[in-house]
């Protein structure tokens, strides 16, 4: 992500009144589809969101509908990045207040990037999130220079990609870090679900 952007200058997200309204399935993904043109972002977005379902169905023994928001939150959280870089966040976020959704869905978004938009993550969907997003596309990255892709894929090799600061530049190891300290999840687990919840996600 890039220094310009602008932090959010505030903590609390939509309305309370509004906790259990989502987005459907198809206004979610029309909003992506018309917000995002880029096909690398968008298979990004799918990825990090079928993660955090994944992992609150599995991990968090949530129910569908709780999933639900973790999915959402996953599928929306870049949904600005691409048409107003220096505002990134800031626009989702005022549209998914607009809309009423959830507040806990909108600031799972905020929290995507604590040094970025100033937003500490505060329960495990917003711990979860910010863990996910770097490692996800991490690893696609790894997946994009492998000729079978995530195919044998294992998590030594990403383990060593991380420790080369050459390989995918751009994602901050730092935040990497950040993220996996407030969790008592490994690293190595973190990767190993990653490779298993989004290798199939088109
Ligand atoms: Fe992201």
């Amino acid at each position: 992500m890039a220094d310009a952007i602008q932090p959010l200058g505030r903590n609390t997200f939509g309305n309370p009144a509004n906790t259990g309204k989502v987005l459907s399935e198809e206004e979610a993904l029309n909003l992506l589809n018309s917000w995002v043109e880029n096909e690398r972002l968008r298979l990004h977005m799918k990825q990090v969101a079928a993660v955090m379902k994944a992992w609150a169905l599995e991990r968090e023994n949530l129910s569908e509908e709780e999933a639900y928001k973790w999915w959402l939150a996953g599928l929306l959280h870049d949904a600005d990045w691409e048409k107003h870089p220096t505002e990134h966040c800031r626009i989702i976020i005022e549209e998914l207040e607009r809309r009423n959704v959830d507040p806990s869905v909108i600031h799972c978004i905020a929290s995507h990037g604590p040094r970025h938009f100033g937003v500490e993550p505060e329960n495990s969907m917003d711990k979860m999130i910010y863990v996910f997003d770097e490692l996800s596309g991490f690893i696609h990255a790894a997946a994009l220079i492998r000729p079978s892709r995530y195919e044998g894929m294992d998590v030594k090799s990403i383990l060593k990609k991380l420790k080369t600061p050459s390989f995918a530049a751009q994602v901050s190891r730092e935040d990497i870090q950040d993220a996996l300290s407030r969790i008592s999840n490994s690293l190595e687990e973190i990767i190993d679900f990653i490779i298993s919840h989004q290798k199939d996600v088109a």
